[in-house]
């Protein structure tokens, strides 16, 4: 998406003669969004990606809905859920609507299969977790705090290292992109943006299997996975180019913009999907003005649902709040500093917080998936210790 780019080997014209040196016709294939005027990109493959020998539905994926719709405020232990199996069958759902939804995955064991999202683009945020996303387009190497941008219909797998993972998973309806405001009339990220496009890493190895036998490729698609079986591997890919392609970006590379007094959330902007934002909270220096507040004031998220996931072990900014928590402060009821923290930062000269925030524009539901992990007393988080709010003692 960010730029053009070109790996491994192409015709010099599109769609016309390609041959490998022992004279086949490779196929090409146009992938992108939008029909064919949306970001895309062209592949040559060995073979034709179609030759699928087998279909079989194997499993349907429904997110439910907590049936209790009383609006509050809410907090969710991700350190609490169940830890391992696949990163991505093993999915737990935590927060969702029609535009995106938000999922959580401690897995420990590398996939045999392929994996291909085609209900949506997918923002994996690699909490903890090192590897490879291997993919048609090659090699994507991922660390901890990389944001992995995966469009829909990119078929990969992770290779992961083995060492703890957590990923939090953006689930997207719509096309994941930089915010409009950081990209000038020709599409480059501007002076003043918070990262560049040097920041951003795209595959730079592509490895050609050409390799026939069958290969399980499970593909995300009408509520459910369906199981396809290739004939031949699908990486099997000689060269492409185009705009449409898995890209990495890592939380540390944001750079903060900071101000003499308060900054509001969208300077923390990060990504642009439909219908909900990205949002990274990164270590920086505090407001520089003697009297400002550099805590965030009350506010009242009109028209938007605001979720934040605590990415950092270090930092704790909320009473009761732990490593891997998610809150949800959605539209309807204001929210703000719990007490006694706007006096406590009056004066501080940094935040060590590491957080990444999704505001949504349409109410989220509550998956009940989450719900064993609720801490059922956040939301009287506000009222002083001793007076109605006991902290979670584990
Ligand atoms: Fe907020």
């Amino acid at each position: 998406m960010p730029f053009y780019h070109t790996l491994g080997k192409l015709p010099r014209k599109r769609h016309t003669v390609f041959r490998s040196e022992a004279g086949l016709l490779y196929s090409e294939q146009l992938m992108g969004n939008e029909g064919f005027t949306g970001p895309a990109s062209l592949l040559y493959h060995v073979r034709p990606p179609t030759t699928i020998k087998s279909v079989k539905r194997v499993q349907d994926i429904c997110y439910e809905r907590d049936p209790d719709h009383t609006l509050k405020h809410r907090h969710f232990r991700t350190a609490r859920l169940p830890e391992g199996g696949s990163p991505t069958l093993d999915r737990v759902p935590l927060l969702f609507n029609q535009d995106v939804a938000m999922l959580f995955a401690r897995p420990d064991k590398n996939d045999e299969h392929w994996y291909r999202n085609s209900m949506g683009d997918e923002v994996v945020y690699v909490g903890e977790g090192s590897g490879v996303l291997e993919t048609q387009f090659g090699d994507l190497p991922y660390q901890q705090g990389d944001y992995l941008v995966i469009h829909r219909h990119i078929l990969h797998r992770f290779r992961m290292n083995q060492e703890a993972h957590r990923l939090v998973i953006f689930e997207s309806k719509g096309y994941i992109r930089t915010p409009r405001r950081y990209r000038n009339e020709h599409g480059q990220l501007v002076e003043g943006a918070p990262y560049s496009e040097r920041d951003i890493r795209i595959p730079r190895e592509l490895r050609t299997h050409d390799q026939v036998g069958d290969f399980q490729i499970l593909v995300k698609q009408y509520e459910g996975l369906t199981e396809l079986i290739l004939d031949h591997h699908p990486c099997d890919v000689v060269g492409w180019d185009g705009f449409f392609y898995p890209w990495a970006f890592n939380i540390n590379d944001f750079e903060p913009i900071v101000g003499r007094i308060h900054q509001p959330p969208p300077v923390h902007q990060t990504f642009q999907g439909d219908g909900f934002v990205i949002c990274s909270f990164c270590p920086r220096p505090f407001d520089f003005d003697p009297n400002a507040v550099p805590a965030p004031y009350n506010h009242s998220n009109v028209d938007s649902d605001e979720v934040l996931y605590y990415a950092s072990s270090e930092f704790m900014s909320r009473k009761g709040i732990e490593y891997g928590s998610i809150t949800l402060h959605p539209d309807g009821i204001p929210h703000g500093p719990h007490p006694g923290r706007a006096e406590a930062s009056i004066g501080a000269k940094e935040t060590k917080e590491l957080a990444v925030m999704m505001d949504t524009f349409r109410p989220l539901h509550v998956a009940k998936q989450a719900l064993p992990v609720e801490d059922g007393n956040y939301f009287r988080s506000w009222i002083e210790a001793g007076t109605g709010f006991n902290p979670p003692t584990s």
